[in-house]
């Protein structure tokens, strides 16, 4: 059979890796395949180094509209990253009938609707493996592997810069601060952190995947993104103390009114395993109603890594090419006549516990205060720590955990306890999920 034609946007760390991994285990995939898969041309605005990377086995151009353009190329590698020239790209190498692999979860959370109706129209295929944890295999888990279950909720460490950033600051016990610059100083976090501190990436990831999970339209807009930029040494410390550990979750989860999507710092049992996912690997949890809870842990960016996750596409692509439209795995899991509008829940209506530290006077009913006011909110104390003041302090630090409540309830509490003359400054709340 004659090889399948790849073009490839972008040869920076993920395409180079694409294209040595596909060259290294070419007669393994190959025989997985049932064709050769070939990187024929290459576009990128550095063309003197993707020729060097390529070592003139493929054609090199700087206009990669020559790529989607090619009348030669079954699919096209997208991996140029953000919203503008990449979706253009995309659109147009749809229209020309070619099948896709992309890595831009940017583009899919926000335009993954348009892109994939777009494909589905044109009987081609849209593969993003590599989109969500890197070189983890959690679209295929979600998609085919766990297709019997109703899944009932996903939680993930998806984002390996803001994991790496957490697990020094709990080993090292420093400041968010600090870290960030040692971790841009080692090459862990970009020159520009904003998308992965401020939780924007990880929210980009679980949109993807509460779409495949619940059959339901990608709607990044409705996700509530919550970064670690505000989070001190000093609760991931009180954390440690009453047992868990800190760690921005990506989650998605149905309840009977609704989907929950939300990216947030949130203290989990220190004893679940992935608790103890630390540096930058990425690690998701998925709990369907047949098979329980499964977890998926591996390398969340890099250049093999996410190469990997290119190819798995690239190679089920090749086999499903020849196949009907209709007898392929939907994109987003789901049958496109078969997907729901149940809607995404404002972060008001989540329902979650939490862990609330407060600066207090040490003087008597302060603490009597502060339980009356969660009482009648409704608000069920689980577990409470107050440190002895320091010497010379009136002033010291109350850390209560709370049982389940609405997000509306604590929020409406921690007004009432923050307008106590005794209570000094803001109330930190975090949330916190067991995850069992
Ligand atoms: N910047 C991401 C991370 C990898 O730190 O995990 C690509 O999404």
């Amino acid at each position: 059979m004659k090889p399948i034609k790849v073009g490839l946007l972008g040869i920076g760390t993920v395409g180079s890796g694409t294209f040595n991994v596909l060259k290294r285990n070419q007669e393994e995939i190959t025989r997985r395949a049932g064709r050769r898969i070939e990187i024929t041309m290459v576009a990128d605005l550095n063309t003197a180094r993707a020729k060097e990377l390529t070592n003139g086995e493929c054609e090199v151009v700087s206009d990669a509209n020559m790529v989607v353009n090619n009348p030669e190329i079954d699919i096209v590698i997208e991996l140029i990253g953000g919203y503008g020239i990449a979706k253009d790209l995309v659109m147009k190498a749809i229209a020309n009938g070619k099948h896709v692999v992309t890595a831009n979860k940017a583009l899919l959370a926000t335009h993954g609707n348009e892109i994939f109706k777009a494909a589905q129209d044109k009987g081609v295929m849209v593969a993003f493996e590599a989109a969500v944890a890197g070189g983890i295999p959690i679209i295929k888990a979600l998609r085919e592997g766990l297709t019997a279950n109703r899944i009932q909720w996903i939680a993930g460490i998806i984002n390996g810069t803001t994991n790496f950033i957490l697990s020094e600051m709990r080993d090292k016990g420093l400041d968010f601060d600090v870290v960030l610059k040692e971790a841009q100083r080692l090459g862990y976090a970009e020159a520009d952190p904003t998308f992965d501190i401020e939780g924007v990436d990880a929210a980009h990831k679980a949109t993807i995947m509460s779409a495949i999970a619940f059959g339901l339209p990608v709607q990044f807009d409705k996700a509530h993104v919550e970064g670690i930029t505000k989070l001190q040494a000093t609760d991931i410390r009180y954390a440690e103390q009453l047992g868990y550990r800190i760690k921005l979750l990506g989650i998605a989860r149905r309840t009977p009114n609704g989907i929950e999507l939300r990216v947030h710092p949130t203290l989990i049992p220190a004893k679940r395993l992935i608790a103890n996912v630390e540096g930058a690997m990425n690690a998701v949890l998925v709990q369907g109603d047949a098979v329980g809870a499964t977890l998926y842990y591996g390398k969340g960016a890099g250049s093999e890594p996410t190469a990997s996750a290119v190819i798995a596409d690239l190679v089920d692509i090749t086999r499903l090419a020849t196949a009907d439209p209709e007898h392929r795995v939907p994109h987003l899991a789901f049958q496109p006549d078969a997907m729901v509008d149940t809607p995404i829940l404002p972060m008001s209506e989540v329902t979650t516990s939490y862990y609330l530290r407060m600066r207090v006077a040490d003087q008597p009913g302060v603490l009597a205060d502060v339980t009356r006011i969660l009482a009648d909110s409704s608000i069920s104390i689980d577990a409470m720590l107050q440190k002895e003041p320091d010497e010379g302090e009136t002033r010291t630090d109350i850390i209560m955990l709370t049982h389940q409540t609405q997000e509306k309830n604590i929020v409406s509490a921690i007004a009432k306890i923050e307008a106590l003359s005794t209570v000094v400054g803001e109330v930190t709340k975090i949330r916190l999920e067991q995850l069992s």
